[in-house]
């Protein structure tokens, strides 16, 4: 069962509010001076116990958050030609997490296989042909050529501050059209000419990459000031990493492109000493790009995105939902600078 409310011990767990010394009340203060929306009352033995729903959490964030609104529009790009390596968790976490801090974000899934799609968007279909209405939904390759509205297109999730734009089976078809439409210094253009200034509402754009090199790869890489590289601790990812980091800079040069960040995350990150020495190489060989905030393989990783929640909320007080408190704020000074 999805949690679709929260206690102020929650909300407090989930805030941090004990790391900032911020005292029950003072949540309680808060609310009698409605600076963060009123809860409503459950009974619980003989109390009545304060509850918040999910829709409240980003006003409440914006007075107790722990990342702050940026004061222009950032674009970030999650991306690494390695398969496995928590892309598609790292975004809708960050995502989460920035949404419930009261940032306005959208997602942009990017992959044909629809993992973020299926994170953001649960769909209990119960035919095949519900599944494919479901697939066949316009998107992305609608509004650039079929004159769709970005309102036929976005999904709304249950954090009023988080939208969605799914990936539809129409995603190959773009792929296919978009390198016609650039300049000819950049033919990856699109997305960073038309769809930015559509999502101008937005505080926040995370585009979450299919795991090998395309044009909507090349638009995203081109429309982001941030690129953000998950690299898993394991063998398989540390040997092709430096073949990987040659094709983006290759990319990069060829069109001139400038990022404000490029930053390394570490995730996958186990107590093996392989893992913990993988680790240890990624940070000593890039010290410029990794930020040393692992994030560590855990099964609850796996089991709160099956229940479509980020760790944060689904299990505020575990360690997975530290590294990634720690991760957030570290990536959100860069990239919201
Ligand atoms: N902390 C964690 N530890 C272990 N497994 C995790 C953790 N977090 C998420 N997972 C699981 O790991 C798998 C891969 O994660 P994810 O889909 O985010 O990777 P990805 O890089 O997007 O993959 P792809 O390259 O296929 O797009 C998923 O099944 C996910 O639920
Ligand atoms: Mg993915």
């Amino acid at each position: 069962m999805e949690q679709n409310s929260f206690t102020s011990t929650e909300i407090r767990r989930i805030f941090r509010l004990d790391e900032k010394l911020t005292a029950r009340q003072t949540l309680f203060n808060a609310e009698s001076r409605d600076e963060i929306p009123r809860s409503t009352r459950m009974a619980r033995g003989k109390t009545q116990v304060r509850q918040w729903s999910i829709d409240q959490l980003p006003d409440i964030g914006k007075r107790f958050g722990f990342l702050s609104k940026p004061t222009t529009q950032k674009a970030v790009c999650i991306f690494t030609q390695k398969g496995g390596t928590l892309k598609s968790t790292l975004t809708y976490t960050f995502a989460r997490a920035a949404a419930i801090n009261g940032i306005k974000t959208v997602v942009v899934g990017l992959d044909i296989q629809a993992s973020i799609t299926n994170l953001m968007l649960p769909v209990m279909v119960e035919s095949l042909t519900e599944l494919s209405a479901v697939r066949n939904r316009p998107g992305l390759f609608h509004i650039f050529y079929e004159g769709a509205e970005l309102a036929d297109v976005i999904q709304k999730t249950d954090l009023p501050t988080l939208d969605v734009i799914p990936e539809t089976a129409s995603l190959a078809m773009l792929a296919k059209m978009i390198p016609a439409n650039g300049s000819k210094q950049n033919p990856y253009t699109l997305f960073k000419d038309k769809l930015l200034p559509l999502l101008a509402g937005y505080d926040l754009i995370i585009f979450d990459n299919a795991p090998n090199w395309s044009p909507l790869v090349e638009n995203a890489l081109t429309a982001a000031q941030s690129v953000i590289a998950p690299v898993a601790c394991d063998v398989g990812t540390y040997q092709v990493l430096d073949n990987n980091l040659a094709a983006l800079n290759e990319f990069q040069a060829a069109f001139k492109i400038e990022w404000d960040n490029f930053i390394m995350v570490p995730t996958l990150l186990e107590k093996s000493k392989l893992s913990q020495q993988i680790y240890a190489a990624y940070v000593a060989n890039h010290a410029d790009a990794v930020l040393p905030v692992p994030i560590r393989r855990a099964v609850i990783g796996q089991e709160s995105s099956a229940l479509n929640r980020s760790v944060l909320e689904y299990d505020p007080a575990s360690d997975l939902a530290q590294d990634y408190f720690e991760l957030t704020k570290a990536l959100w000074k860069k990239v919201a600078g």
